[in-house]
C-alpha cells in the first residue's frame, strides 16, 4: 500500500528519496511523487508522475535539486483515481506547504467543505489534501504571535491540525519557513524514523531505511516528532517529549535479489524448500538426552496449559493458513478453534469466552484490519478483570519489526525472509508451517494425540525440503505448458474437502490476483449446492485430492463436474481414481496431515504461469498493496 520516504540532513535529498522508494515498490502503488526545499530559493520543489516510479525518475532525470529536506510517497489511490492530480505530495494554496500520507482521513469531506468556504482550492480529489491547507491555514494564525519561523512553528502548526483528523495516518510534512526541518506523525499506520549519520531517513516500511541505516525509532500511535539535522523530538498526544533509546533494525535478509529468475514471485516460490529447512532448524528442536523433538518459541509457552478454545483473525491468504491450521489446532489437537475474517471480527465479534487464545496472522504484521481486531480484543477482555477472562495473544508474522511485532510479546517469527512478490507465497508456506509447531506444541500439552501420532507428524515434516524440490522440478515446465490452455479462459473452480478446503480458497485467490481470471474455491461437498449450475466446457475444474478420509468424496464431486464438460484438473497423488482427471499434477503420496504444503506448491506455479503468459506484471499486480494499512 502507500509508502512514505522523508529525509533531513547533510545529503541530497533527492537521490536519497527515489533510493527510499524504489525499496518500497514491492508493496504495490499506481503512482509516485516528491517534494524537496529547494535550499537556494527556499521554495518547494514538487514532481509527480502516474504509474510506475520509473515515470517519476524519468521526470527527474536531468534535475538536480539543491536540498537536503524532502518527501517522498507511492501512492495506493484509495480516494480518487491513480491520476497526476491524485498522487502525493499535496500542496497547500500558497505552495509552502508539501505534506505525504498513508492511511485515511475519514472527516476529509466536512473540513473540505469549510476550507472551500473560506476559498481555499482544492486539486485533488483525495482526502489528504484537507492537511496541507489545514496545516498553512495553522501556521497563518500562529504568525500572528509573532512565532518564528522554524521547525518548532511547524510542529505546533501540526499537532494543532492532525487533533482535529479522524481516521488513521502516518504523516510528513515540509514548510518552506523552516527549510531545514521536517514534522512526522502517526496514528494507526506505522512509522520508523532511520538514524544515519547527520542524517534522519523516515519510511512507513524498513526496506527504504535499511540500507541507510541499522538503528531505528520506530514512532508510537499518537506521536509526533519534529526531525532536523541536529536531532529529533518526539512528542505523545498530550505534548510531552518522549526520550527512549533507539533500537536495532532487526531485518534478517534485505536482498531484494531475483537471482536468475524472471519474477521475485517464482523466486518465492522456490525458495520454499529453504523455507521449510529454515523452519525444521529454528522450531523443531531436538533433545539430546531423550531424542524427542520439541518445539521452541521465544516466549514462555506454560500459559497454553490453560488454554481451552482459541480465536484466530487474519486476512486474505494469512486467513487460507489460519484455516488450515485451525483444521489442525481442533482435528489434531484436540482445540475448538475458529477463524475470523479480521474485517468482520472487529464489527460482530464472538461473545467472550473464558481461557481463550487469540492469534493474529499476519505476514507484513501492519494489515490495519487485524491489529484493530487484537486491540479490540485487548481492550474488551482486559475490561472484565477477570484472570480467566484476560487477554492470551500470539501473532504469527514474517517482519518482527512491525507494528504487531512490536505490539505483541509473544511472536512467532516464521523467518520467510522478505517477501517482494505481492501475492504471497512463501510466507504462506511458513505460516502453515507455524501451525503445524502450534498443533504439536498443543498435542504435547494437552495429551491429545499419542506421542506416536505426533513422532509420525514431526517425521512427516522433517522430510519436506526435499519433496518440495522435487514438485518444483516436476511442475514448474508442464505448469508453463498448461498454462498456453487458459489463456481464453474466464473462471475456474478450485475444489477441496477438509483440510485441503482452505488450498482450494487459496489456489483460487492466487490465480485470480496476478492473472485477472475469475477464480472461486469451493468445498467440494458444495458444488452440487449451486456453483455447479456455472459448469460447462469453458470452466475448468481443479480438484485437490489427497487420500485420506475424504479421497472418494472428493472424487465423486470431480466426476459430477465431469458429468457437466468441465475441463478435470487434478492435484493428486498418482492412485487408483485419479484416473478421472484430464490432467494430473502430482503430488507424492504422504500422511493427509502434511498434505496442504504440498498441494499448494503446484498451484501457486500454475497462477504465475498462467499470469506471466499473458504478460502481466506478476510481481506487482493491479489495485494490490503488499501491506494493507487501511481499512
Ligand atoms: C494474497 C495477499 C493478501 C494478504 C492479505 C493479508 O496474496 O497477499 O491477501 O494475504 O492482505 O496480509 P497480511 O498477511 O500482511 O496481513
Amino acid at each position: 500500500m502507500c509508502g512514505i520516504v522523508a529525509v533531513t540532513g547533510y545529503k541530497k535529498a533527492l537521490p536519497l528519496l527515489i533510493n527510499g522508494l524504489e525499496k518500497l515498490e514491492y508493496r504495490g502503488y499506481d503512482s509516485a511523487g516528491i517534494a524537496v526545499i529547494n535550499s537556494e530559493s527556499k521554495s518547494i520543489v514538487c514532481n509527480k508522475s502516474e504509474g510506475k516510479l520509473k515515470n517519476l525518475i524519468s521526470n527527474l532525470v536531468d534535475t538536480d535539486i539543491p536540498g537536503t529536506v524532502g518527501i517522498g510517497h507511492t501512492r495506493w489511490a484509495t480516494h480518487g483515481k491513480p491520476e497526476v492530480k491524485n498522487a502525493h505530495p499535496h500542496i497547500d494554496n500558497s505552495g509552502q506547504v508539501a505534506v505525504v500520507q498513508n492511511g485515511i482521513i475519514e472527516n476529509y469531506q466536512e473540513l473540505k467543505i469549510k476550507l472551500e468556504k473560506e476559498g481555499v482550492v482544492f486539486n485533488s480529489d483525495t482526502d489528504t489534501e484537507v492537511i496541507p491547507h489545514l496545516i498553512q491555514k495553522e501556521l497563518f494564525a500562529l504568525s500572528k504571535l509573532n512565532l518564528e519561523n522554524n521547525g518548532s512553528t511547524l510542529l505546533v502548526a501540526v499537532r494543532n491540525v492532525i487533533s482535529d483528523l479522524e481516521g488513521s495516518y502516518a504523516l510528513a510534512v515540509l514548510w518552506a519557513g523552516a527549510p531545514d526541518s521536517l514534522v512526522v506523525a502517526r496514528r494507526h499506520a506505522p512509522l520508523i524514523i532511520g538514524l544515519g549519520e547527520g542524517e534522519f531517513i523516515c519510511a512507513s516500511d524498513t526496506p527504504a531505511i535499511s540500507n541507510f541505516t541499522k538503528i531505528i525509532l520506530p514512532l508510537e500511535d499518537d506521536e509526533i516528532a519534529l526531525l532536523t539535522p541536529l536531532g529529533i523530538e518526539i512528542y505523545d498526544s498530550d505534548n510531552e517529549r518522549q526520550y527512549r533509546n533507539p533500537i536495532p533494525l532487526q531485518i534478517t535478509e534485505q536482498v531484494l535479489d531475483k537471482k536468475h529468475f524472471r519474477h521475485y514471485m517464482l523466486k518465492e516460490i522456490y525458495d520454499q524448500p529453504e523455507t521449510a529447512k529454515n523452519w525444521l532448524e529454528k522450531y523443531l528442536i531436538k533433545d539430546s538426552k531423550t531424542g524427542q523433538f520439541d518445539i521452541k518459541y521465544s516466549f514462555d509457552t506454560t500459559f497454553f496449559e490453560s488454554i481451552e478454545r482459541i480465536e484466530i483473525v487474519a486476512c486474505g491468504t494469512s486467513k487460507h493458513a489460519a484455516m488450515v491450521g485451525s483444521f489442525l489446532l481442533e482435528q489434531f489437537s484436540g482445540i475448538p478453534t475458529n477463524v475470523f475474517y479480521a474485517s468482520e471480527f472487529r464489527y460482530s465479534p464472538p461473545p467472550l469466552l473464558p481461557n481463550t487464545l487469540t492469534i493474529g496472522v499476519t505476514q507484513s504484521g501492519e494489515t490495519a484490519d487485524t491489529i484493530a481486531a487484537i486491540n479490540m480484543e485487548i481492550k474488551r477482555r482486559s475490561a472484565i478483570g477477570d484472570a480467566k477472562y484476560k487477554p492470551n495473544l500470539v501473532a504469527i508474522t514474517n517482519r518482527i519489526e512491525s507494528s504487531i511485532g512490536r505490539q505483541i510479546t509473544n511472536i512467532i517469527d516464521i523467518g520467510a525472509g522478505i517477501e517482494i512478490g505481492v501475492a504471497a507465497t512463501k510466507t504462506f508456506f511458513a505460516q502453515l508451517l507455524s501451525f503445524y509447531g502450534l498443533a504439536i506444541k498443543f498435542s504435547q500439552i494437552k495429551g491429545s494425540q499419542s506421542e506416536k501420532n505426533i513422532r509420525q507428524l514431526i517425521s512427516e515434516l522433517t522430510k519436506l525440503p526435499p519433496l518440495v524440490e522435487e514438485l518444483l522440478e516436476k511442475h514448474n515446465q508442464s505448469s508453463e505448458k498448461l498454462a498456453h490452455d487458459f489463456f481464453n479462459i474466464k473462471d475456474v473452480i478450485f475444489l477441496g474437502r477438509g483440510i485441503n478446503y482452505p488450498i482450494a480458497l487459496e489456489g483460487a485467490l492466487k490465480l485470480k490476483e496476478i492473472s485477472y481470471i475469475h477464480a472461486a474455491g469451493y468445498p467440494a461437498g458444495e458444488m452440487k449446492h449451486g456453483p455447479i449450475a456455472l459448469l460447462d466446457k469453458k470452466v475448468p475444474v481443479i480438484s485437490i485430492a489427497t487420500p485420506g478420509e475424504v479421497f472418494d468424496k472428493v472424487i465423486s464431486n470431480a466426476q459430477e463436474a465431469k458429468a457437466r464438460d468441465s475441463y478435470l484438473i487434478g492435484v493428486a497423488p498418482e492412485c487408483k481414481g485419479t484416473e478421472i482427471f484430464d490432467y494430473l499434477m502430482t503430488i507424492p503420496s504422504t500422511n493427509e496431515w502434511i498434505s496442504p504444503l504440498l498441494a499448494i506448491v503446484p498451484l501457486q506455479l500454475l497462477s504465475y504461469h498462467i499470469a506471466a503468459h499473458r504478460g502481466l506484471d506478476v510481481d506487482q499486480p493491479r489495485n494490490l498493496a503488499k501491506s494493507v494499512t487501511v481499512e
